[in-house]
Formats: C-alpha cells, structure tokens, sequence
C-alpha cells in the first residue's frame, strides 16, 4: 500500500503502518475512562492493572461477580485509583449490557466513555457438532451455541453500544490520525479482541473459530466506516496466550516457548489505546521469536541467538492467510 499516493488517511482517517520498537508511552491513558467487557480474569485484569497505574477511570463488566469485585478491591489497594469499578454484567444479555454502560457513564468523571474493550469470550470444542450422533433420530438436538453467543452477540451488542456512547462522548471531536495527542482529551476508540483463530483455523474448534474469524470481519468492515462518526476502531489477534482460558493440558504442550505472554497482549493494547492516532490497524500477540529482517523488508527466523531481535507483536497483513493456512498443514 502507498499511503503517499492513496489517501487512505484522508479518506476513511486510517493510519499507515505501525511501529512496534521499543516500549509504549502509556502517560496518555491518564483521565480517560475505559470500559472492558469480560475484565474480571486474564487480559482484561491486566488491561485494567495496567491502565489503573496510570490514572484512567475503569469500569469492567463481568459474569463472575466474586472475580471482578476482588480485582477492583487489589487494584484500588495497589495503585491508589479510586475510579475503579465493577458492574455485573453478561454480553449476552442485551439489557445487561445497556445497564453495564448507562452505570459507566454515570461512574465517568467528564461523563462519557473513551474506549470500549469488547473483550469477554470463551473458547469450548463441541465434538457433537461436526460428528452428530443423533441426526437419525426424529429430533436431532441443536448445537450448543454459547460460543457464538459470547463471542459474536455479545461482541455485536458491544460494538452497538459503543458506536452509540462514544461519539456522544462529551468534549470528544472526530478520531484523526493527524491529531496532536497532547492537544486533546477525549477519544472515541474500541478496540476488538479477536484471535489468531480468527486468521486461520484451529481444527476442532470450529464454533470458536467462526466467531472470532467474525470478529475480524466486523472490525474490517467498521474500520472502512466508522469515521463517518469520528470512532477509531483497532483490533488484536493473540495466538495462544497463557491466561485462564487455555487449559492446563493444552499449556503443558505449548511448554517450551509456544505460548505467549498477557503482558505483551496488553503492551499492544496499551499502543492502540494510548494513542489517539492510531485508527483501523490490527496486531497478531504470539510467543516472542527472535527474527530478522531481509533487505526487502521480509522476516524470517534469526539464525543464531545473537542475531536479529526479539518480537512477539506484529501487525496483520492481507497476504497473511497464505501463511497462517501453509503454518497449520
Ligand atoms: N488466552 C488466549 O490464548 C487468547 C487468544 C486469543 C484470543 N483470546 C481472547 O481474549 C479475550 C479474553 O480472554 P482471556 O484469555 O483473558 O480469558 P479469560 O477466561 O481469562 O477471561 C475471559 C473473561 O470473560 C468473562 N466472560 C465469559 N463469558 C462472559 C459473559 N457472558 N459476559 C461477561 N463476561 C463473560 C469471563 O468470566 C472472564 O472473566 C477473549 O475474547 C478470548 O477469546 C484469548
């Protein structure tokens, strides 16, 4: 893409590429009020331990109750922020998520809401559904469907909610990647939390898969039109991820540097919501690797422990199909 020829900043206020290099400026987080579905456990607890130490305004709303007030309670502790709060919340529930922000704006010091996090899921294998044992009986049962229903419904009825709360963000103007961050306050941003499932498949996980794999077309299609009322829309991909969601069998087979670290997941989410600049871009978060570039830009594995440098977040590219589907054969 030529972004000095095409003006894709200009017209759908899309960034150019990202830099990932070094560590991320966090300072502008400060007074911003953040909302994350999902953030009693994993990336949303860190997210919120992360963005709380630097004085934003947090509200999460979770399904398990005990976790989310516990994390409140420690983080208030650990960072001095008493602007932390939880809300009950089930995304699959359209009330329950309609309350979840009208008390996010009420809890909001300025009022509004500067970022949404669309970040509750679950992953759960149905091995009934591509093997149905019962389809030769009168009343074949249907599919569980609570998958789809966290990760797509409840992402959806996010996404909805988001759009509506934060162009009404009082004090915000239209998201612009040509903005000077010090020059403004509020921000319009939702960030999607998608998954390397969502790029490529994990056989056997096919229900996760489809719902991730929507996730990432919902955040295609916004990117190209959200402008329209001034929200910036980012999104991450992790690759496996040690977090409560991946079971211990599985952790115990990805041992060895398979799985990648929370702290970098949030280090990218950091960037993106950080940052009011940044708009319509995506990260893949996997295992670090130590890699180098070629002259034309490619990268490949480092050959030996001294060369080259050590990544684990990188951005997704079109072309990086091709890969993911080669990468799973
Ligand atoms: N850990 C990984 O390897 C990985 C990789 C790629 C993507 N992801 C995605 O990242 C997001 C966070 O996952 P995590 O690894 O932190 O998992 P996690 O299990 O630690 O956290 C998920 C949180 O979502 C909450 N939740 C589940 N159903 C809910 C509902 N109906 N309403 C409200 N909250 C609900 C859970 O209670 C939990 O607190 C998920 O969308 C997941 O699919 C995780």
């Amino acid at each position: 893409m030529n972004y000095e020829k095409l003006p894709v900043v200009e017209s759908i206020r899309q960034s150019p590429p990202l830099d990932f290099e070094g560590t991320v400026d966090d300072t502008w987080v400060k007074d911003k009020t953040i909302l994350i579905t999902g953030g009693a456990s994993g990336f949303g607890a860190g997210f919120c331990k992360r963005w709380a130490a630097r004085g934003a305004t947090i509200i999460i709303g979770d399904i398990n109750v005990p976790g989310g007030e516990k994390l409140i309670a420690e983080t208030r502790m650990e960072t001095g922020n008493a602007n932390l709060h939880f809300v009950p919340c089930n995304v699959t529930d359209w009330m329950s998520q309609v309350e979840f922000f009208k008390a996010a704006v009420k809890l909001s010091p300025h009022g509004g809401i500067d970022t949404v996090v669309a970040n509750a899921g679950i992953a759960k294998s149905d091995p009934s559904f591509e093997n149905p044992q019962d389809l030769d009986t009168a009343n074949p049962p249907p599919p569980d469907m609570s998958v789809l229903n966290v990760n797509l419904t409840g992402v959806v009825y996010t996404t909805h909610l988001a759009v509506f709360y934060l162009k009404r963000n009082p004090g915000s103007s239209p998201a612009n990647p040509k903005c000077k961050p010090a020059d403004i306050q509020r921000d319009r941003h939702l960030l999607l939390i998608s998954s390397c499932a969502g790029l490529m498949p994990i056989p056997g996980q096919a229900f996760y898969g489809a719902s991730k794999h929507a996730v990432v077309g919902l955040y295609r299609n916004l990117r190209a039109t959200s402008f329209v009322h001034g929200i910036r829309v980012n999104m991450l991909a992790p690759y496996f991820i040690d977090t409560p969601m991946v079971p211990t069998r599985l952790k115990v087979m990805l041992a060895g540097g398979h799985i990648g670290k929370a702290e970098d997941v949030i280090e990218a989410a950091t960037r993106f919501t950080a940052d009011p600049r940044i708009a319509g871009r995506a990260a893949v978060v996997g295992p670090k690797l130590r890699v180098k570039q070629d002259a034309k830009g490619d990268w490949d594995l480092a050959k030996t422990p001294q060369d080259g440098e050590e990544k684990a977040i990188w951005e997704v590219y079109p072309d990086d199909f091709e890969d993911s589907d080669l990468f799973q054969r």
